[in-house]
Protein backbone atom coordinates (compact mmCIF):
# COMPACT_ATOMS: atom_id res chain seq x y z
CA UNK A 1 0.00 0.00 0.00
CA UNK A 2 1.02 3.64 -0.06
CA UNK A 3 2.38 4.67 2.88
CA UNK A 4 1.22 6.87 5.49
CA UNK A 5 3.22 9.69 7.65
CA UNK A 6 2.50 12.78 8.57
CA UNK A 7 0.90 12.73 4.78
CA UNK A 8 0.14 10.48 2.70
CA UNK A 9 2.79 9.58 0.14
CA UNK A 10 3.44 8.68 -3.52
CA UNK A 11 4.73 5.37 -3.23
CA UNK A 12 3.73 1.79 -2.51
CA UNK A 13 5.95 0.91 0.88
CA UNK A 14 8.24 -2.26 -0.46
CA UNK A 15 8.31 -5.10 2.04
CA UNK A 16 11.97 -5.68 4.30
CA UNK A 17 12.21 -9.28 3.45
CA UNK A 18 15.59 -9.97 1.20
CA UNK A 19 16.21 -6.56 1.28
CA UNK A 20 20.10 -7.07 2.03
CA UNK A 21 20.21 -8.61 -1.20
CA UNK A 22 19.71 -5.33 -2.91
CA UNK A 23 22.45 -3.00 -4.57
CA UNK A 24 20.00 -0.13 -4.63
CA UNK A 25 17.55 1.15 -1.68
CA UNK A 26 14.26 2.79 -2.39
CA UNK A 27 12.36 2.22 -5.17
CA UNK A 28 14.24 5.34 -6.89
CA UNK A 29 17.80 3.98 -5.64
CA UNK A 30 18.21 7.18 -3.54
CA UNK A 31 20.54 5.25 -0.95
CA UNK A 32 23.48 2.91 -2.02
CA UNK A 33 23.15 0.90 1.35
CA UNK A 34 20.83 -0.82 3.73
CA UNK A 35 21.84 1.64 6.54
CA UNK A 36 21.75 4.63 4.74
CA UNK A 37 18.30 3.96 3.60
CA UNK A 38 17.11 3.61 7.12
CA UNK A 39 17.93 7.22 8.02
CA UNK A 40 16.13 8.53 5.33
CA UNK A 41 12.25 8.19 6.24
CA UNK A 42 13.38 9.39 10.07
CA UNK A 43 14.21 12.53 8.60
CA UNK A 44 11.83 12.76 6.19
CA UNK A 45 9.17 15.22 6.75
CA UNK A 46 6.61 13.26 4.98
CA UNK A 47 7.25 10.17 6.80
CA UNK A 48 8.71 10.40 10.69
CA UNK A 49 9.81 13.88 10.40
CA UNK A 50 12.50 13.73 13.06
CA UNK A 51 15.86 15.28 12.63
CA UNK A 52 19.41 14.22 13.77
CA UNK A 53 19.49 16.70 16.38
CA UNK A 54 16.83 14.84 17.92
CA UNK A 55 17.89 10.95 17.63
CA UNK A 56 21.28 12.43 18.96
CA UNK A 57 19.83 13.43 22.03
CA UNK A 58 17.37 10.56 22.49
CA UNK A 59 20.67 8.56 22.64
CA UNK A 60 22.73 10.66 24.64
CA UNK A 61 20.21 11.08 27.39
CA UNK A 62 19.15 7.76 27.95
CA UNK A 63 21.40 6.06 30.17
CA UNK A 64 20.80 2.57 29.09
CA UNK A 65 20.30 3.14 25.44
CA UNK A 66 23.74 5.22 25.46
CA UNK A 67 25.25 2.03 27.43
CA UNK A 68 24.39 -0.20 24.69
CA UNK A 69 25.42 2.39 21.59
CA UNK A 70 29.11 1.96 23.66
CA UNK A 71 28.94 -2.02 23.73
CA UNK A 72 27.82 -2.19 20.29
CA UNK A 73 29.99 1.22 18.59
CA UNK A 74 33.24 1.02 20.94
CA UNK A 75 32.88 5.07 21.98
CA UNK A 76 30.17 6.67 24.03
CA UNK A 77 27.55 8.49 21.34
CA UNK A 78 29.36 11.94 20.33
CA UNK A 79 28.20 14.52 17.63
CA UNK A 80 24.89 13.92 16.00
CA UNK A 81 25.64 12.80 12.76
CA UNK A 82 27.74 10.02 13.91
CA UNK A 83 24.81 8.92 16.15
CA UNK A 84 22.23 8.57 13.26
CA UNK A 85 24.76 6.85 10.79
CA UNK A 86 24.89 4.60 13.24
CA UNK A 87 21.51 4.05 14.67
CA UNK A 88 21.26 3.26 10.82
CA UNK A 89 23.73 0.61 10.70
CA UNK A 90 22.01 -0.95 13.75
CA UNK A 91 18.37 -1.18 12.10
CA UNK A 92 20.44 -2.26 8.84
CA UNK A 93 21.75 -5.22 10.72
CA UNK A 94 18.44 -6.10 12.08
CA UNK A 95 16.96 -5.71 8.77
CA UNK A 96 19.97 -7.98 7.05
CA UNK A 97 17.81 -11.28 8.88
CA UNK A 98 15.14 -10.81 7.39
CA UNK A 99 15.53 -13.42 4.58
CA UNK A 100 12.08 -15.88 2.77
CA UNK A 101 11.38 -18.60 3.24
CA UNK A 102 11.59 -21.51 0.87
CA UNK A 103 8.58 -21.73 -2.23
CA UNK A 104 7.29 -24.37 -3.95
CA UNK A 105 9.62 -23.18 -6.55
CA UNK A 106 12.36 -23.55 -5.44
CA UNK A 107 11.36 -27.66 -4.72
CA UNK A 108 11.09 -27.68 -8.24
CA UNK A 109 14.39 -26.24 -8.92
CA UNK A 110 16.34 -29.11 -6.70
CA UNK A 111 13.98 -31.53 -8.02
CA UNK A 112 15.45 -30.65 -11.89
CA UNK A 113 18.83 -30.57 -10.74
CA UNK A 114 19.31 -33.51 -8.47
CA UNK A 115 17.02 -35.41 -11.03
CA UNK A 116 14.25 -36.30 -9.22
CA UNK A 117 11.21 -36.42 -11.42
CA UNK A 118 9.09 -37.41 -8.65
CA UNK A 119 9.72 -34.49 -6.50
CA UNK A 120 9.31 -31.96 -9.77
CA UNK A 121 5.98 -33.63 -10.40
CA UNK A 122 4.58 -32.40 -7.16
CA UNK A 123 4.83 -28.71 -9.12
CA UNK A 124 1.53 -27.74 -10.30
CA UNK A 125 1.50 -28.09 -14.47
CA UNK A 126 0.48 -24.98 -14.78
CA UNK A 127 3.21 -22.90 -12.62
CA UNK A 128 5.36 -25.28 -15.26
CA UNK A 129 3.98 -23.71 -17.95
CA UNK A 130 4.01 -20.49 -16.81
CA UNK A 131 7.63 -20.96 -15.98
CA UNK A 132 8.22 -21.45 -19.52
CA UNK A 133 6.29 -18.11 -20.58
CA UNK A 134 8.21 -16.20 -17.51
CA UNK A 135 11.78 -17.40 -19.17
CA UNK A 136 10.41 -17.31 -23.14
CA UNK A 137 8.29 -15.28 -24.92
CA UNK A 138 7.65 -13.29 -21.72
CA UNK A 139 11.02 -12.08 -21.34
CA UNK A 140 10.58 -11.87 -17.94
CA UNK A 141 13.63 -13.22 -17.09
CA UNK A 142 15.60 -10.48 -18.84
CA UNK A 143 15.02 -8.18 -15.63
CA UNK A 144 13.64 -10.43 -13.03
CA UNK A 145 17.00 -13.36 -12.79
CA UNK A 146 18.55 -14.66 -10.07
CA UNK A 147 17.79 -15.77 -6.22
CA UNK A 148 15.86 -12.64 -6.17
CA UNK A 149 14.41 -12.36 -9.52
CA UNK A 150 15.83 -9.28 -9.90
CA UNK A 151 18.57 -7.39 -12.01
CA UNK A 152 19.14 -5.02 -9.25
CA UNK A 153 19.03 -1.93 -11.75
CA UNK A 154 16.25 -0.39 -12.53
CA UNK A 155 13.47 0.32 -15.78
CA UNK A 156 10.72 1.97 -17.17
CA UNK A 157 7.81 -0.44 -17.81
CA UNK A 158 5.19 2.08 -18.21
CA UNK A 159 3.97 2.74 -15.45
CA UNK A 160 2.63 6.20 -15.11
CA UNK A 161 4.66 8.95 -13.20
CA UNK A 162 2.19 10.91 -12.27
CA UNK A 163 1.92 11.00 -8.77
CA UNK A 164 -0.92 13.04 -8.70
CA UNK A 165 -2.39 15.85 -11.14
CA UNK A 166 0.23 18.61 -11.96
CA UNK A 167 2.88 16.59 -9.81
CA UNK A 168 5.65 14.02 -11.48
CA UNK A 169 7.50 11.38 -9.82
CA UNK A 170 10.75 11.38 -11.70
CA UNK A 171 12.07 8.52 -10.11
CA UNK A 172 15.73 6.91 -10.49
CA UNK A 173 16.67 10.48 -12.14
CA UNK A 174 16.23 11.85 -8.76
CA UNK A 175 17.07 8.71 -6.88
CA UNK A 176 20.72 9.76 -8.98
CA UNK A 177 20.88 13.33 -7.68
CA UNK A 178 19.57 12.82 -4.43
CA UNK A 179 22.27 9.51 -3.83
CA UNK A 180 25.50 11.62 -5.06
CA UNK A 181 24.50 14.60 -2.79
CA UNK A 182 24.44 12.06 0.27
CA UNK A 183 27.17 12.51 2.72
CA UNK A 184 25.79 8.80 3.81
CA UNK A 185 26.39 7.18 0.71
CA UNK A 186 29.09 4.57 0.42
CA UNK A 187 31.84 7.43 -1.31
CA UNK A 188 31.55 9.23 1.85
CA UNK A 189 33.15 8.73 5.22
CA UNK A 190 31.01 6.51 7.05
CA UNK A 191 31.57 3.83 5.14
CA UNK A 192 33.22 1.08 7.14
CA UNK A 193 35.52 0.23 4.62
CA UNK A 194 38.22 2.17 4.33
CA UNK A 195 39.12 0.89 0.92
CA UNK A 196 35.61 2.00 -0.20
CA UNK A 197 35.46 -1.03 -2.14
CA UNK A 198 31.58 -1.30 -2.29
CA UNK A 199 31.08 1.78 -3.15
CA UNK A 200 32.12 1.16 -7.14
CA UNK A 201 28.64 0.95 -8.16
CA UNK A 202 28.10 4.68 -6.88
CA UNK A 203 31.48 5.84 -8.34
CA UNK A 204 30.36 4.74 -11.93
CA UNK A 205 26.62 6.14 -11.39
CA UNK A 206 25.88 9.18 -13.97
CA UNK A 207 22.58 10.85 -14.58
CA UNK A 208 21.09 10.46 -18.14
CA UNK A 209 18.14 11.23 -19.44
CA UNK A 210 16.59 7.69 -19.66
CA UNK A 211 16.61 7.93 -15.90
CA UNK A 212 13.44 10.02 -16.08
CA UNK A 213 10.72 7.37 -14.92
CA UNK A 214 12.93 4.63 -14.31
CA UNK A 215 12.20 2.94 -11.07
CA UNK A 216 14.17 -0.03 -9.42
CA UNK A 217 13.39 -3.55 -10.00
CA UNK A 218 11.42 -5.08 -7.61
CA UNK A 219 12.41 -9.08 -6.26
CA UNK A 220 9.72 -11.17 -6.72
CA UNK A 221 10.08 -13.69 -3.61
CA UNK A 222 7.21 -13.58 -1.75
CA UNK A 223 5.13 -11.92 -4.58
CA UNK A 224 1.89 -13.07 -3.82
CA UNK A 225 2.22 -11.61 -0.06
CA UNK A 226 2.95 -7.84 -1.12
CA UNK A 227 0.21 -6.32 -2.90
CA UNK A 228 -0.91 -3.83 -4.69
CA UNK A 229 2.10 -3.94 -7.13
CA UNK A 230 4.64 -1.45 -8.95
CA UNK A 231 6.25 1.75 -7.18
CA UNK A 232 2.97 3.95 -7.24
CA UNK A 233 1.37 0.15 -6.03
CA UNK A 234 -1.66 1.20 -9.02
CA UNK A 235 -1.86 -2.73 -9.87
CA UNK A 236 -3.85 -4.41 -7.03
CA UNK A 237 -3.52 -8.38 -7.82
CA UNK A 238 -0.93 -10.26 -10.11
CA UNK A 239 -3.48 -11.09 -12.90
CA UNK A 240 -3.54 -6.82 -12.90
CA UNK A 241 0.30 -7.24 -13.30
CA UNK A 242 -0.17 -10.09 -15.83
CA UNK A 243 -2.64 -7.76 -17.59
CA UNK A 244 -0.18 -5.19 -17.22
CA UNK A 245 2.64 -6.54 -19.99
CA UNK A 246 0.14 -8.19 -22.11
CA UNK A 247 -1.76 -4.84 -23.14
CA UNK A 248 1.00 -2.56 -22.91
CA UNK A 249 0.77 0.84 -24.01
CA UNK A 250 3.48 0.35 -27.17
CA UNK A 251 3.42 4.47 -28.05
CA UNK A 252 4.14 5.58 -24.50
CA UNK A 253 7.03 2.70 -23.73
CA UNK A 254 8.87 3.24 -27.14
CA UNK A 255 8.59 7.26 -26.69
CA UNK A 256 10.70 6.87 -23.68
CA UNK A 257 10.81 3.08 -21.78
CA UNK A 258 12.53 -0.19 -22.17
CA UNK A 259 12.63 -0.85 -26.07
CA UNK A 260 12.61 -4.77 -24.94
CA UNK A 261 9.30 -4.68 -23.89
CA UNK A 262 6.38 -5.28 -26.21
CA UNK A 263 2.82 -6.46 -25.23
CA UNK A 264 2.29 -9.44 -25.01
CA UNK A 265 -1.13 -10.89 -25.65
CA UNK A 266 -1.44 -13.77 -23.87
CA UNK A 267 -4.28 -15.54 -24.14
CA UNK A 268 -6.62 -16.05 -20.26
CA UNK A 269 -5.41 -19.57 -19.76
CA UNK A 270 -1.27 -18.37 -20.75
CA UNK A 271 -2.34 -14.99 -17.95
CA UNK A 272 -3.72 -17.93 -15.57
CA UNK A 273 -0.34 -19.78 -15.96
CA UNK A 274 1.70 -17.09 -15.63
CA UNK A 275 -0.33 -15.83 -12.39
CA UNK A 276 0.48 -19.15 -11.09
CA UNK A 277 3.99 -19.43 -11.42
CA UNK A 278 4.34 -16.13 -9.59
CA UNK A 279 2.15 -17.65 -7.28
CA UNK A 280 5.03 -20.31 -6.79
CA UNK A 281 7.40 -17.80 -5.79
CA UNK A 282 5.84 -16.95 -2.46
CA UNK A 283 6.65 -19.07 0.63
CA UNK A 284 4.69 -20.59 3.16
CA UNK A 285 6.65 -18.59 6.21
CA UNK A 286 7.21 -15.21 4.51
CA UNK A 287 10.45 -15.22 6.60
CA UNK A 288 12.85 -17.82 7.52
CA UNK A 289 14.73 -17.89 10.64
C1 LIG B 1 12.67 -4.30 -18.80
C2 LIG B 1 12.73 -4.94 -17.51
C3 LIG B 1 11.52 -5.75 -17.07
C4 LIG B 1 10.92 -6.81 -17.71
C5 LIG B 1 11.30 -7.42 -19.06
C6 LIG B 1 9.86 -7.27 -16.85
N1 LIG B 1 9.81 -6.50 -15.72
FE1 LIG B 1 8.57 -6.74 -14.13
N2 LIG B 1 9.20 -4.99 -13.35
C7 LIG B 1 10.21 -4.20 -13.87
C8 LIG B 1 10.23 -2.93 -13.19
C9 LIG B 1 11.19 -1.77 -13.46
C10 LIG B 1 9.19 -2.97 -12.25
C11 LIG B 1 8.75 -1.83 -11.32
C12 LIG B 1 8.04 -0.77 -12.16
C13 LIG B 1 7.43 0.37 -11.40
O1 LIG B 1 7.12 0.23 -10.23
O2 LIG B 1 7.24 1.43 -12.03
C14 LIG B 1 8.57 -4.30 -12.36
C15 LIG B 1 7.55 -4.77 -11.57
C16 LIG B 1 7.04 -6.06 -11.61
C17 LIG B 1 6.14 -6.64 -10.64
C18 LIG B 1 5.59 -5.93 -9.39
C19 LIG B 1 6.36 -6.33 -8.17
C20 LIG B 1 6.05 -5.49 -6.97
O3 LIG B 1 6.43 -5.94 -5.87
O4 LIG B 1 5.45 -4.42 -7.08
C21 LIG B 1 5.86 -7.92 -11.04
C22 LIG B 1 4.97 -8.94 -10.33
C23 LIG B 1 6.59 -8.13 -12.27
N3 LIG B 1 7.30 -6.99 -12.57
C24 LIG B 1 6.54 -9.29 -13.03
C25 LIG B 1 7.03 -9.36 -14.34
C26 LIG B 1 6.64 -10.38 -15.31
C27 LIG B 1 5.67 -11.50 -15.04
C28 LIG B 1 7.30 -10.07 -16.46
C29 LIG B 1 7.19 -10.76 -17.81
C30 LIG B 1 5.86 -10.77 -18.39
C31 LIG B 1 8.12 -8.89 -16.21
N4 LIG B 1 7.90 -8.48 -14.93
C32 LIG B 1 8.99 -8.31 -17.13
C33 LIG B 1 11.06 -4.56 -14.90
C34 LIG B 1 10.80 -5.55 -15.81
Amino acid sequence: MRGEGFVQLDRNTPSLVNARLNRWFGWDGAADSLWSQSIRPIVDKREMAASTTHVGALVRGDERLAERYRAVFGSAPADNDTVMVNVGKALAAYQETLVSGRTPFDGFRDAVAGGDRGAADRYPAAAQRGLKIFVGKGNCSVCHFGPNFTNGEFGDIGIPFFAAPGRVDPGRYEGIRKLLASRANLLGAYNDDPARAPATGTRHVTLEHRNWGEFRVPGLRNVAGTAPYMHNGQLATLRDVVRHYSELNEERLHADGEKILKPLRLSPAEADDLVAFLESLTAADPVSY
